[in-house]
């Protein structure tokens, strides 16, 4: 059963000039690209997006990194998209990332690891109907 996810490559992925390597990495693994776009995010957006994390000391420098500057929001789809593209990203902490993950490959700082992707199907439903409403189910 194919799946989809949401995708971002965050502030400083775009600003160091890593979208293309990273949508490289997507297309050469077999997953589709449903949607793709540049964009800077509203605060609402990103607090909407970012809920889970509200009460957590890092939630205010979370918010403001990912509004920071323009980032890729993007849906791929797939079979076993969700965490297949979290497995491409590594470990949260790029401390811990693998070599060959975007995050062990690319980063160096836990507030600024790359990418982002959704921890479940339930949450990339979520997080494509606040980026992608037009392809919410
Ligand atoms: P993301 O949502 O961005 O894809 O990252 P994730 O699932 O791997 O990690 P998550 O727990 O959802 O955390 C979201 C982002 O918050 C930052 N963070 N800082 N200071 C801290 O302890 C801390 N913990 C997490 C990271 O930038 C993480 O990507
Ligand atoms: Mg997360």
């Amino acid at each position: 059963m194919s799946e989809r996810t949401l995708m971002l490559i965050k502030p400083d992925g775009v600003a160091r000039g890593l979208v293309g390597e990273v949508i490289g990495r997507i297309e050469t693994k077999g997953f589709v690209l449903e949607a793709l776009e540049l964009r800077i995010l509203e605060r609402e957006v990103a607090e909407r997006h970012y809920g889970e994390h509200v009460d957590k000391p890092f939630f205010g420098e979370l918010v403001a990194f990912i509004t920071s500057g323009p980032l890729v929001a993007g849906v791929i789809s797939g079979r076993g998209a969700v965490a297949g593209w979290r497995s491409m990203m590594g470990a949260t902490d790029p401390a811990n990332s693998a070599p060959g993950t975007i995050r062990g490959d690319f980063a160096t700082l836990l507030s600024e690891n790359v990418v982002h992707g959704s921890d479940s199907p339930e949450s990339a439903e979520r997080e494509i109907g606040i980026f992608f409403p037009d392809l919410a189910r």
